[in-house]
């Protein structure tokens, strides 16, 4: 087993272990950083720079080109190029990462302002007298009359006396939209959050935005609870419609509080400053979430009950953030294309986008989107957890213990999250095992690993023992009995391989077919962007030469990271974000891959493995 290099990123933190060779890009994405790499890392852009001053590569010629001397010298280099070597720590600059201030500043049509729904006035509202017996409500209307058709609940009403009489008569009224929500004593205007969750079928992941620079705060995630009820989206409806909507419901609305207290925990910042939350998610979980029967999603035609976006009261969901703080649920697209997807577009400005380009978010569920001229035309296919380490024999999530990453020499070389002795194989390193079997000639294009005696000639020794008899077929042994932290080997079996073939074949067909609605090639894909936050562990040319993706040079590959989350932080920091958002659900043009004859002959197609 080869050993690892240590990575540590700052000022995060954030470690990662990578085999040795592999370029800081790999390893940010492996730590969860994505690096803007606007030239799909060919070198040429100069835009992914970090610093790394040892343990590194030598700067390559592109490095010499963009870098002057003086910042070579100061260990400036690009993320695309350098290799890392041994056990190192790498800066990452704010402005070499993607999104962080994109989201923010850089959506749909330009530079957008920091406009978030919430905010906070400082009044000094004139004081009553005798002669002028104004109501208070009145006081405080005058002071915001720039505000239209300002509504006061009585909630905050009731505050405002309290609220007025403590201090020097100044008064913070929190504002949502046009509803004054609660008035807080004395100038409180520092203290404004909000929190955006990308609630996944199998990942729940919140962040904590400071509303008043657009700055993350803090970020969390968990296991969607609701996993105990089945890992997909169909087993999670056939649950809520037999009597089980409520329990999903209260286990989702669990798990956002529960990140609520994490992120309390960790930033210090006190879940009633959170005013506002934003949740994407797709369409079975949304209607979840907000406790919508979902039955009808699981049937033809597969319509929501809601596709708008919805505000409420976050209390009305039992959601601990500010007790008259809101909700705000993006709008989705139809019944397998949710919220997220929406966060994806909003994220990428795929709306703007002229030249074909095609954003897939694989998770549970693959949801894919081209565009083209301003069209965007969307798809869903079930991928199946399989990517996510589900219904994989030696499968598990990327947790510490699991193999990462796979290459296949003269042996096996392996790296683990976290360094620990490995425990089982997670989605990226599953992709990695097939594409090296391929490469090798172990596994044939038909998806069928091969017996000893058919192995080819030149195949060392030490990948040839590893292939042994196994249930219905062979097993590639990834790590033997001795070096696992179970004692037992960690194989990939035949079983499994075919899992992987359901999953990406699913994927791919629903690209293939959105190519063909569109008259695409592949070599017209000007970019594909791959979101979620799997995505950033994919080695591009692994997921090209298992026929994941088309066959498209790997430069045009760009990781985007949870874009779906993205999204949500971009509605929440920006009303005109959020009103873009209501304009994609509506001018998505859907396709719905069941009710296509071609379906069933392009995922059969799309089952097997490229000849090379
Ligand atoms: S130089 Fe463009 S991504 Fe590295």
């Amino acid at each position: 087993l080869a050993e690892s290099v240590r990575v540590v990123f700052q000022p995060e933190g954030k470690t990662a272990f990578v085999l040795p060779g592999s370029v800081v890009l790999e390893a940010a994405a492996r730590a969860g950083i994505v690096v803007e790499t606007p030239c799909g890392g060919r070198g040429t852009c100069g835009k992914c720079r970090v610093v790394v001053r040892d343990g590194c590569s030598e700067p390559t010629e592109a490095e010499r080109q963009l870098l002057s001397a003086d910042e070579l010298a100061a260990g400036q280099r690009l993320a695309c190029q350098t290799r890392l070597l041994a056990d190192t720590v790498v800066v990452v600059p704010e402005s070499s990462r993607f999104g962080e201030q994109r989201i923010l500043t850089e959506g749909e049509g330009g530079p957008r302002e920091l406009a978030p729904a919430v905010r906070k006035r400082v009044l000094r509202p004139e004081a009553a007298a005798l002669e002028r017996p104004v109501a208070d409500s009145d006081r405080v209307r005058a002071a915001l009359a720039d505000v239209d058709d300002l509504r006061l609940e009585l909630a905050a009403a009731r505050q405002l006396p309290l609220a007025l009489g403590a201090g020097d008569g100044t008064v913070t009224a929190v504002v949502h939209d046009r509803d004054i929500i609660a008035f807080e004593p004395g100038d409180t205007a520092a203290r404004l959050h909000g929190v955006a969750f990308d609630v996944g079928t199998t990942t729940v992941v919140a962040s904590l935005l400071d509303l008043r620079t657009g700055h993350e705060v803090a970020v969390a995630s968990r296991t969607n609870p609701q996993v105990a009820f089945g890992d997909d989206v169909v087993s999670r409806i056939s649950h809520a419609t037999e009597g089980g909507l409520a329990e999903l419901q209260q286990a989702v609305v669990g798990c956002l509080n529960a990140l609520l207290r994490e992120i309390e925990e960790r930033s210090g910042i006190p879940r009633d400053q959170i005013y506002e939350a934003t949740v994407v998610g797709n369409t079975t979980m949304s209607h979840l979430l907000l406790g919508l029967e979902p039955e009808q999603l699981a049937r033809i035609p597969f319509a929501p009950v809601v596709r708008e976006g919805l505000t409420m009261p976050a209390a009305e969901l039992g959601l601990e953030v500010h007790e008259r703080g809101r909700l705000h649920v993006l709008p989705n697209i139809a019944g397998f294309v949710g919220s997220d997807t929406v966060g994806v577009i909003l994220a990428t400005g795929l709306l703007g986008r002229g030249e074909p380009t095609l954003a897939v978010d694989i998770g549970t569920n693959g949801e894919m989107v081209m565009a083209l001229d301003g069209r965007l035309v969307a798809c869903s296919t079930a991928a199946g957890p399989a990517f996510e380490g589900a219904r994989i024999r030696h499968g598990m999530r990327a947790a510490p213990g699991a193999i990462e990453q796979v290459r296949l020499g003269e042996d096996v070389a392996i790296s683990v999250v976290g360094n620990a002795r490995p425990r089982g194989i997670c989605g990226s390193a599953l992709i990695d095992t097939v594409a090296e079997l391929l490469r090798a000639g172990i596994l044939d294009p038909s998806g069928r690993l091969l017996a000893p005696d058919e192995l080819p000639a030149e195949l060392p020794d030490g990948l040839r023992r590893r292939v042994v008899p196994g249930e219905g077929g062979y097993d590639f042994v990834v790590v033997g009995a001795e070096e696992s932290a179970t004692g037992e080997p960690i194989a990939l079996t035949q079983r499994d391989i075919r899992q992987v073939q359901l999953a990406k074949g699913a994927i791919r067909a629903g690209i293939e077919i959105l190519k063909k609605r569109l008259g695409l090639a592949d070599s017209d894909l000007a970019a594909i962007l791959l979101a979620g936050g799997f995505g950033n562990f994919i080695r591009r040319s692994n997921a090209v030469r298992i026929g994941l993706l088309p066959p498209v040079e790997h430069e045009r590959i760009r990781f985007v990271g949870n874009a779906a989350l993205a999204g949500a932080k971009m509605a929440l920091a920006s009303v005109e974000d959020r009103r873009l958002a209501e304009e994609v659900s509506r001018r998505v043009e859907y396709l719905e891959l069941g009710s296509l004859g071609e379906f069933a002959a392009e995922f059969a197609e799309a089952m097997l493995f490229p000849e090379n």
